[in-house]
């Protein structure tokens, strides 16, 4: 059992809080802020994000720093109890920084430099931009270094994109020579005979462009793993001075779910906890089912990334948010559904954004606790409070984790490759859908998932599944191979064992270095549009088979299921090989959930594991928190219709109240209980 402490040391309770920009309201700070303090407490409000893009405001202008209005906010959260998150700003610059350096700018893929706006888009090469972050960055940790309210620190705002410039070029071919050491290195690993690519010196190599290269796989593989490394290195850089000045301070940076440019699990390792921003699109009708298995995903992928450990939900939206193409009133209970499901998948954090809502430009009208009728009886702010009211209720679970069982593997660097790759499906392979489809059957099965990279430890699992890993890691094919052999079962899927890391084909048949741990051989793989299907039968039921059909042969596996259509009926639609003292699973064709299921249930109890609630109804999640204050079992009803679950005797983690037996849920109700 592991038992983290709490993310900020002396606030042991799980946080609710949000992004707060008291400075655009600097002109009736009299009125405004402390109305904003009796606000925020009403609501169980104890942590406010402040900074995050007060670049403008802290340092009007070159070398003039003005911390004056930052000090009294801190001191104004500090007397009221409330801890801040404190921002570094670089997720916006000041103008008159772009003016004077427009090093600065970022160069779009088609090398043009962009103008001054907007934000997160700066150079993450420029020795500028680097020189004026550490500046500000270290005013700020020594001026608040002893300050009460300092909580954490927040570093930047959703790192992503990335910069085409000369200094990212020149940093590019750096990075290039010390991975690959001589130019013909790289072109081998490039395969750059093909269409006559070869380079004979690294200076003539570019960043992948619409302008220029674009098809070389071996180059936009690279540039994605350098562009990961020049946001881990500008974290690095972003941090030196805060962990220096502030050694007991934790960092993070807030995250987005599966957003492709970062590997968030390069990123995460630096991370002292995991934090990401939330935004479900709540339909307000049954495919909220889908929308919170999506959510439920994200949230166990972000604790992964951060190893596992209790995570923060940065930012969730208090309602509708503003930039989605159908913008929806969130529907009674789902605003504390959204924060209790962050609280039962590891967050020990429950965030929004925003707190206040602006008056002006683009944000004024996503949601926020406060909204421009500043009144406590609307239906939004009363909703926050019940959160709060809650969440001071679910103080015992602070600092524990899920021990999950099972793990599904989600791994950035073959989303890269296998989205770059020309085959089969070229519009959407559909990876992330893949994984999130394995991921949800396990949880509809009743189970906890946690969701890890091809770079993670196995071991500690009874089941791993590793849909359309397509490209394997240094290291994965020997790790699956040794959790086979040790007794676990892996559950692999068509696409899956084509490309080594520099994504060059194996050779002698795919899935590559896995054949023999599968049983089989991977011959070709069909592509069906929309229109087209296939089937096969298990256990009795036919299931469809759409999208991929590969045409395996088995080489030892037994066949537990076959295509019944097209010149590959009779092939092998569903294989199972005993390997070691395990097991591995292959799903040839992409299916229905309804298959994935029956399949799960299947494995998992072949496996031996229990579920965490057995006959769970459609639409209600499970998962479970263990920690020194005991095991916590969160029920989760995402549809807005009532659902029924049977509990064993338990008590109620918020109320105390005795449980078990028949137990109503409410359309979107959420209990948690502890055994
Ligand atoms: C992101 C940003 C916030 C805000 C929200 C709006 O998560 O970090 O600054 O723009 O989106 O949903
Ligand atoms: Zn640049």
């Amino acid at each position: 059992m592991a038992q983290y402490p709490p993310i900020m040391k002396d606030k042991p309770v799980l946080l609710h809080g949000g992004d707060y920009n008291p400075e655009q309201w600097i002109g009736e700070k009299d009125t405004v802020w402390p109305r904003d303090m009796e606000l925020a407490k009403k609501a169980g409000i104890n942590t406010l994000s402040v900074g995050i893009f007060s670049w403008a405001m802290l340092e009007p202008e070159e070398g003039r720093f003005e911390f004056g209005w930052l000090d009294e906010v801190m001191d104004m959260l500090a007397q009221n109890g409330i801890k801040a998150v404190l921002a570094t700003p670089s997720g916006a610059r000041p103008a008159w920084m772009a003016e004077k350096y427009p090093e600065v700018l970022r160069v779009t893929e088609d090398r043009r430099r962009q103008l001054f706006g907007e934000r997160h888009n700066h150079c993450l090469t420029s020795p500028v931009y680097r020189e004026k972050v550490r500046k500000i960055n270290t005013l700020l940790a020594e001026r608040y270094k002893d300050h009460p309210a300092l909580g954490m620190w927040h570093i930047s705002n959703e790192y992503g994109g990335e910069c085409h410039c000369p200094l990212c070029q020149h940093k590019f071919r750096e990075w290039l020579k010390a991975r690959y050491g001589t130019i013909d290195r790289l072109n081998d690993a490039w395969w750059n005979t093909f269409w006559s690519h070869r380079y004979t010196s690294f200076d003539q190599i570019e960043s992948p462009s619409s302008i220029g290269e674009g098809t070389s796989h071996g180059l936009n593989l690279a540039w994605k793993r350098f562009t990961t490394q020049q946001f881990c290195d500008f974290y690095a850089w972003e941090i030196e001075p805060l962990r220096r000045i502030t050694p007991d301070v934790p960092c993070t940076t807030n995250l987005m779910g599966t957003y492709p440019g970062i590997n968030y699990f390069e990123l995460g390792r630096l991370l002292d906890r995991s934090s990401w921003d939330n935004y479900p699109a709540w339909t307000g009708d049954l495919r909220d089912a889908d929308i919170a298995a999506n959510a439920s995903f994200r949230h166990d992928l972000m604790r992964g990334v951060g190893g596992g450990k209790p995570f923060m939900m940065m930012e969730s939206s208090p309602s509708a948010v503003n930039w989605q193409p159908v913008n929806r009133l969130r529907q009674p209970g789902v605003l504390t559904l959204q924060g209790l499901q962050a609280v039962a998948h590891g967050s020990d954090t429950v965030q929004y954004f925003q707190f206040r809502k602006g008056r002006g430009s683009f944000e004024k009208f996503h949601g926020a606790v406060v909204s421009h009728d500043e009144r406590e009886d609307n239906r939004v702010y009363r909703e926050v409070c019940a959160v709060g009211e809650k969440l001071s209720r679910l103080c015992a679970v602070l600092g524990s984790a899920p021990e999950n069982k099972v793990a599904v593997i989600y791994d950035w660097e073959n989303r890269w490759a296998l989205d770059d790759a020309r085959f089969g499906l070229n519009e959407d392979k559909g990876y992330e859908l893949a994984v999130r489809a394995h991921h949800a059957a396990l949880m509809r099965a009743g189970y906890g998932v946690d969701v890890i990279d091809q770079t993670c430890d196995l071991s500690g699992y009874r089941i791993v599944c590793g849909p359309m890993t397509y490209m394997l890691r240094p290291g994965f094919a020997e790790r699956v191979r040794a959790f086979v052999e040790g007794g676990g079962t892996y559950v692999s899927t068509y696409c899956s064992g084509w490309v080594d890391e520099e994504d060059l084909c194996f050779m002698g048949g795919f899935p590559g270095p896995l054949r023999d741990v599968f049983g089989l051989w991977d011959e070709e793989t069909d592509a069906l549009d929309a229109t087209q299907h296939n089937r096969f039968t298990w256990n009795g039921k036919t299931y469809e088979a759409k999208d991929f059909c590969a045409l395996v042969h088995s080489q030892g596996a037994q066949v537990l299921a076959t295509y019944e259509e097209r010149f590959y009926a009779g092939a092998p639609a569903l294989t199972r090989n005993a390997f070691g003292k395990g097991c591995c699973y292959y799903v040839a064709a992409r299916t229905g959930e309804d298959f994935l299921i029956d399949l799960y249930a299947h494995v998992t109890k072949e496996a031996g594991l229990t579920p965490l609630l057995d006959d769970v109804p459609y639409g209600v999640l499970l998962t479970e928190r263990v920690g020194e204050n005991g095991r916590f079992l969160f029920v989760m009803n995402t549809v807005p219709e009532a659902r029924t679950v049977v509990l064993p005797a338990c008590t109620d983690a918020m109320t105390g109240e005795a449980r078990g037996g028949e137990t109503a849920l409410p359309p979107y109700g959420v209990i948690a209980v502890r055994r």
